[in-house]
């Protein structure tokens, strides 16, 4: 049952795509499934280069794993390509699945007359305004198979990824978003985004059996972050000024989206929203990012004796809190600023 699903379990930017992309280069990975649309940007760095990936899913780096759009995911046709040109990414190792919907201008301009920036905080990608032509069977949608240009990249990805599977083969289903983002499980709604972002609805969109999974890996962030604007509630919102003289960062930290460009929102870790993913999602295994905030001394730590004592009581309690091996932990933004703690036969 060789499947991994990685998912958020705050409001994204959980550091879904550092995790894939750590995973695709330690683990033996077949192939990498990237669910949601263009809203989601995933980055990282990695050999010198910084990613930055809204379609391209992060198991790029190594050049062994097969790269899959999933059927239930939205396409933008100009940002695919220009990353697929960006990072080299050979042609027949990326495939899209021909029901995957694509943005339009059309799109974007419905997002952009629904006020959904000011309303929500949107991206105004289109995802949304895509996927709901998809639903409506609206005469208008346009799918990846209506779409010339994505031709040579079309497969029956179901068939593929399963395929994969029945030759005993691990394959990364690569989540976008965050839980409290979810459609229907966010609690927030409006201030939700245009999916479900849980473990199930990701798999759905890539067309695996839940039968499959033997691993869900939930990220969280020490600091959750909200993007910018009113994107809704964030309990426990702190300054990025606080963040700097907390962690003793000897530069001011900030983080700005990687599609929106706005400054993200940050707040001290809320549990309330942590727990209700794990009540939905069912992790084997929790993946925590930004221990460098916690404190600067712990940036690009490779060992958990190395981190500051009070951080790891800050870990220890999140994994008797939620009863699940915290067995990733990221000191910062390289895919190589990672601890790991999963047991040998379990990578
Ligand atoms: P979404 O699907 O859009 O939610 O994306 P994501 O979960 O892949 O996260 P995203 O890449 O949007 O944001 C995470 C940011 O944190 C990126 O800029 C990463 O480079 C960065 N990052 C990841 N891990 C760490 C870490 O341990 N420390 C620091 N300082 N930055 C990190
Ligand atoms: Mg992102």
């Amino acid at each position: 049952m060789p499947v991994t699903v990685v998912v958020g379990g705050q409001y994204g930017s959980e550091g879904k795509g550092k995790v894939v992309a750590y995973l695709a280069k330690t683990d033996d990975v077949a192939a990498v499934v990237r669910c949601g649309g263009p809203n989601a940007g995933h980055s990282f760095e990695w050999g010198g280069t910084k990613y930055s990936l809204r379609q391209v899913p992060s198991g790029v780096i190594n050049p062994a794993t097969m790269l899959y759009l999933a059927p239930g995911s939205v396409v933008n046709q100009s940002v695919l390509l220009e990353e697929i040109d960006r990072y080299s990414v050979r042609k027949n190792r990326i495939r899209i699945d021909p029901l995957a919907a694509t943005v339009t201008e059309e799109d974007i301009g419905t997002e952009e007359r629904l006020k959904l920036k000011e309303r929500i905080g949107s991206m105004l990608s289109g995802t949304g305004a895509a996927t709901a032509k998809k639903v409506l069977r609206h005469e208008g949608v346009r799918l990846a198979r209506d779409v010339r240009e994505l031709e040579e990249f079309l497969a029956d990805v179901a068939v593929e990824l399963n395929e994969f599977l029945s030759q005993g083969k691990r394959v990364i289903v690569e989540g976008t978003q965050g839980f409290g983002l979810s459609l229907h499980h966010g609690r927030h709604y409006p201030y939700a985004t245009s999916r479900d972002t849980s473990a199930s609805g990701m798999l759905s969109e890539a067309g695996i059996s839940p039968l499959h999974v033997d691993q869900i890996i939930m990220v969280i962030r020490t600091l959750p972050i909200r993007v910018g604007g009113d994107s809704g509630p964030l309990p426990n919102e702190i300054s990025w000024e606080e963040v700097t003289k907390v962690s003793g960062y000897p530069i001011p930290v900030a983080e700005y989206g990687t599609v929106s460009g706005r400054l993200r929102r940050v707040a001290r870790l809320d549990m309330s929203i942590v727990r209700r993913s794990a009540m939905v999602n069912r992790p084997t295994q929790i993946g925590l990012t930004g221990v460098d905030y916690l404190s600067y001394r712990n940036s690009g730590a490779r060992m958990f004796d190395d981190l500051i004592d009070s951080s790891k009581e800050f870990i220890v309690n999140i994994e008797t809190a939620l009863g699940v091996p915290l067995s990733l932990i990221s000191t910062g933004p390289g895919v190589d600023n990672t601890i790991d703690r999963r047991p040998r036969g379990a990578r």
